[in-house]
């Protein structure tokens, strides 16, 4: 693959490359040398049109321990405000001949466009409700740790699935790997077009949270909810937080994750979420290093392929 653009073009043994290599990364970043130069003469440039700390953190790091020049393009105070158009940006910084882009941008699509345009590998570090697939490979990775494998695993997603890109990542890439999916929320929170996902559909969550192996929970998106129903927090963590109570409803060895930013007594309970018996939520930002190091060094070895011949 030239670009890292979502989880759907990706095949059970591309997943399983990308972790296994990115597995070699969480040893090495466990080291107190933390570099291998692969991207060493390379450049990097990370474009945030939205907000990010997990993701931008880690990919600059993970740019900087593979040896590549890496630039954060600060979005708002870019010429962006003063009308240039982002396929404009992404021409202009593309004569300045970057190997590796990373964009995150709260419109669907908008990094396939962005790749179509450019000659350097793109990786989508988030798109509108579309596709995050860095984040969907370290929560693979996380569990794949955490339970030894990555198949044949009952994971409950919870929460805000309509509006979440990290959902739609994770059901693609844990449906590609044979686990049995299973999404728990209010119905005014389920995408329309659920039944295409292969998944079961909960609205209890001591229904839906029935020995599962994994337990996922994800942030109410009202910035995406776009004037639509926005429900009461209070309501919602009685309905659908997790705490230790609807967790027992779970297997007694469940892991529970949450991509973050994570609302402590919305989503989750904040000495839940703080239990490193159960919770593995730092596992998946260590996991995230390593996933993105992986990930940015497979597609250096394809430029440096297309390089060659
Ligand atoms: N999980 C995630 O994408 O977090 P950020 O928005 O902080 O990057």
């Amino acid at each position: 693959h030239r670009h890292l653009l979502g989880i759907e073009p990706l095949s059970p043994p591309d997943i399983t490359a990308i972790l296994d290599r990115a597995d070699f990364y969480a040893d090495l970043n466990r080291q107190a040398d933390k570099h291998n130069d692969v991207l060493a003469g390379m450049t990097q440039i990370n474009m945030f049109f939205e907000n990010s700390t997990r993701t931008q953190a880690s990919f600059e790091i993970a740019g900087k321990r593979l040896g590549a020049d890496v630039m954060n393009m600060a979005m708002q105070a870019s010429s962006i405000k003063k009308g240039e158009t982002l396929i404009d940006t992404a021409l202009t910084l593309n004569a300045m001949h970057p190997d590796l882009l990373v964009v995150r941008h709260p419109q669907s699509g908008a990094v396939d466009l962005l790749a179509q345009k450019v000659n350097c590998a793109v990786l989508n570090a988030g798109d509108g409700r579309h596709e995050h697939p860095t984040q969907a490979l370290l929560d693979a990775l996380t569990i794949r740790r955490a339970k030894g494998r990555l198949h044949r695993l009952s994971i409950a997603i919870c929460g805000d699935i309509a509006h979440s890109r990290v959902a739609r990542s994770n059901i693609m890439l844990l449906g590609k790997m044979e686990n049995r999916i299973r999404l728990i929320g209010p119905p005014t929170l389920m995408p329309s077009q659920i039944s295409e996902f292969g998944v079961e559909v909960f609205d209890d969550m001591a229904e839906g949270l029935k020995d599962v192996d994994v337990v996922m929970m994800l942030r109410l998106q009202k910035e995406r909810m776009d004037g639509g129903f926005i429900p009461s927090e209070r309501e919602y963590y009685h309905r659908y937080g997790l705490d230790a109570e609807k967790l027992a409803h779970a297997k007694p060895d469940a892991i529970v994750m949450h991509p973050g930013p994570m609302n402590r007594g919305v989503e989750i309970d904040g000495t839940l979420a703080d239990d490193i018996n159960r919770s593995v939520i730092q596992d998946q930002v260590e996991m995230g290093v390593a996933v993105r190091m992986a990930a940015m060094d497979l597609l250096a070895q394809n430029i440096r392929n297309a390089r060659a011949a």
